[in-house]
């Protein structure tokens, strides 16, 4: 018997490991009981060289020592593991469950259109992919109109190897679900007609080659600019705040006339001039106008005893202004780092 082996039981003791009762107790008779490896050295003792004797003696009570220390440090953990087991939740299920977030453009979406609810907007909806007739022929789009130039809308092709342009498309713009919705309903007409539509730009932090419009139509006997102005003005005023200014300034569109673009007061920086609606105070978010009697009477609605305003909006335009996105890519990238700071809203 000599230190080197004391040493090496330490060692042996430092790794002891015990899942239960049962192999604590193996531990505790190896090591620790009468007939066990410590009792057995302090019976070696008196075989050691009396030179030794001190160093020896000294070195087997720090073995009994760390020896019960681990021992008793073992027993605490398995009691707690007891202590556990019989605390827990059986009905629990394993796992936390991570709820998903809405999107914010379902989000902005779904806030545009409860706005609109609240005003007598029904939804409507119609098919992504179109044809010519009802995304620009029934809008008074003339046949040269540079919006139907490959430049802008994706074509279908009708037949595999056939790169001609076709009359089946991917609409440009959700103006036309009013042609759907004129062509099959009487007024009076109130909807709104979210969706997706499609353009063939090059994708950037400002432009997507698809993005989401809402588009709006109200037709009925006398409905005049000032129905327009005010339906928007109490939008505006709802989406970004009762202090929102909103202007109209004077633009073109082939289903309207007279037509406008809307501006609010920029929300960013109240109107006193920010980076955001560079340094004018105005937002352009919107067009709009009053329905071209063409597109009613190519629809099949008597111009002369109805009037009508249309607009339309861009859905990440809106959320791009009230929740300061400046990349419109982020809506498409799926980003959960991005997605998750909806999860309040
Ligand atoms: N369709 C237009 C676009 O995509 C938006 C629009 C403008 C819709 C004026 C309307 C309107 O209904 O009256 O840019």
């Amino acid at each position: 018997m000599n230190i080197d082996n004391i040493q090496a039981i330490a060692e042996d003791i430092k790794r002891m490991q015990a899942a239960s009762p049962e192999e604590l107790e193996q531990l505790r008779l190896k090591y620790l009981s009468k007939k066990g490896v410590i009792a057995s050295l302090f019976g070696a003792f008196r075989d050691v060289a009396a030179e030794q004797k001190k160093e020896f003696g000294q070195k087997l009570n720090l073995l009994k020592q760390q020896a019960q220390e681990r021992f008793d440090q073992l027993k605490e953990e398995i009691e707690a593991q007891k202590e556990k087991a019989e605390k827990q939740d059986l009905t629990r299920t394993c796992d936390s469950i991570a709820l998903g977030t809405r999107h914010p453009l379902s989000l902005v979406k779904e806030e545009i259109i409860n706005i609109f609810s609240r005003i007598g907007f029904t939804v409507a909806e119609g098919p992504e992919v179109e044809d010519d007739k009802h995304v620009f022929g029934m809008l008074n789009f003339a046949p040269e109109h540079p919006a139907r130039d490959m430049q802008d809308t994706f074509f279908i092709e009708k037949e595999k190897g056939i790169q001609k342009p076709t009359d089946i498309l991917l609409r440009t713009h959700t103006s036309s679900v009013q042609t759907r919705v004129m062509t099959t309903q009487q007024p009076p007409i109130r909807v709104l007609c979210p969706g997706r539509v499609y353009r063939n730009e090059a994708i950037s932090a400002r432009a997507h080659c698809f993005f989401h419009q809402v588009e709006g139509l109200y037709i009925d006997k006398n409905v005049s600019f000032a129905d327009l102005r005010q339906a928007l003005l109490y939008f505006a005023k709802e989406m970004f705040g009762e202090n929102t200014k909103i202007r109209l300034r004077p633009s073109y569109f082939p289903f309207t006339e007279p037509s406008a673009e809307m501006d609010i007061s920029c929300n960013i920086c109240g109107g006193t001039g920010c980076g955001f609606c560079k340094q004018t105070g105005w937002v352009e978010i919107l067009g709009c106008g009053m329905v071209d009697p063409n597109v009613l009477e190519s629809c099949g609605i008597d111009s002369k005893v109805y009037s009508g305003f249309a607009f339309g909006m861009g859905v990440e335009r809106i959320a791009n202004l009230k929740y300061s996105v400046k990349d419109l890519r982020l809506f498409s990238e799926n980003d959960v780092r991005f997605l998750e700071q909806f999860e309040a809203c």
